[in-house]
């Protein structure tokens, strides 16, 4: 066990703060998507959860029933505006009007610029920056009614440029700028709209595609408090800033990273180049 895996930062919170919401999330079957489902259901809130794949989504339901959530979920692809509709539609009529969302599903590999094919570069941008611009407009009606909130999931990399994640990078930047365009916009609604920028979380698959042919210790070390996250530790800030004690946040950027936004991590790009490229 580490220190990530044995805090429990969520035990902080009242497990009333969020009773009466419905949340929303897509990727919410696994990794740090599923650290915020555990967090909101142990706060009290009715959960939707919505991927790609059935049995990952059974399977998280299951985990959250047992902590006592009411749960709903119906797989769906976020690039299909239609499927997505359809499964927030489905969590609408089981759990009631959403009162939080979070567009959390991603995709990620490394891949130099030059030689991935459009529909690589486009198949990220489709997934993140689309998917997040279809959970938006999907969940708006449900949002303007409960004066709710919206949590986008991005990254480092939206702005701190990375070698091999210009895809990443770009379909990230993007959802920063629509979150702040939507503050905007559907702030008269009473609509907030956020994003958590996660550093490195362990056992998440997005850290195994980025450090699986670098090591773990060469991330670590970059990270200014020397430890990778917990997905418990992103679930309890986003449980904070998507329920009462965010109340007045909206249009903010909330680093979640342990510094690494502050610090270089071009030696990690290097060591990439020479672990998956060096022969190109
Ligand atoms: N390097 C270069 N190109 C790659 C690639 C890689 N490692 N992996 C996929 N691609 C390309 C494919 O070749 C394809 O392009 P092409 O049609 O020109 O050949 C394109 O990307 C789409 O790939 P495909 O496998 O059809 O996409 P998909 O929709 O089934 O899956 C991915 C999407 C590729 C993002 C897949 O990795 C995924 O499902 N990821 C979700 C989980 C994840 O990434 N988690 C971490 C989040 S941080
Ligand atoms: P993950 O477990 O792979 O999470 C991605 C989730 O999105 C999966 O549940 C996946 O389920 C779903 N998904 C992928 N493509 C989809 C699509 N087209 N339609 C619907 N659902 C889809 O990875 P993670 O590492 O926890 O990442 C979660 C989020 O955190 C992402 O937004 C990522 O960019 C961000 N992030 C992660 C880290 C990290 O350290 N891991 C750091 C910074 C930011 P299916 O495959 O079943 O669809």
């Amino acid at each position: 066990m580490t220190e990530a895996t044995t805090h429990d930062p969520v035990s902080n919170l009242s497990p009333t703060m969020l009773e009466g919401h419905v949340a929303f999330i897509t990727g919410g079957g696994s990794g740090i998507n599923l650290g915020i489902a555990r967090a909101f259901a142990r706060c009290g809130a009715k959960v939707a959860i919505c991927g790609r794949t059935e049995e990952r989504l059974e399977a998280a339901a299951e985990e959250l029933r047992g902590l006592g959530a009411e749960v709903a979920f119906q797989a769906a692809d976020v690039r299909d505006a239609e499927a997505l509709q359809a499964s927030v539609d489905h969590a609408v009529s089981q759990l009631g009007d959403i009162s939080i969302a979070v567009a959390g599903a991603a995709g990620n590999f490394y891949a130099q610029a030059e030689k991935m094919s459009s529909n690589a570069f486009r198949t990220v941008v489709d997934i993140d920056l689309m998917g997040a611009y279809h959970t938006a407009r999907a969940t708006f009606p449900s949002l303007k009614k409960t004066r709710g909130s919206i949590l986008f999931i991005t990254a480092g990399q939206a702005f701190k440029a990375m070698k091999y994640q210009a895809h990443v990078g770009a379909a990230k930047a993007g959802i920063e700028m629509l979150m702040k365009d939507l503050a905007l916009e559907w702030g008269p609604h009473g609509i907030r709209s956020n994003s958590l920028v996660p550093g490195p979380v362990e056992g998440t698959e997005g850290m195994a595609r980025l450090a699986g042919d670098t090591g773990d210790e060469m991330w670590k070390k970059a990270v200014p408090l020397g430890r990778y996250a917990s997905t418990a530790e992103m679930g309890a800030m986003a449980a904070v800033l998507s329920g009462p004690l965010g109340a007045y946040v909206t249009g903010s950027q909330y680093m979640v990273d342990g510094g690494t936004g502050l610090v270089s991590t071009t030696h990690i790009s290097d060591a990439v180049e020479k672990s998956l490229f060096a022969q190109e």
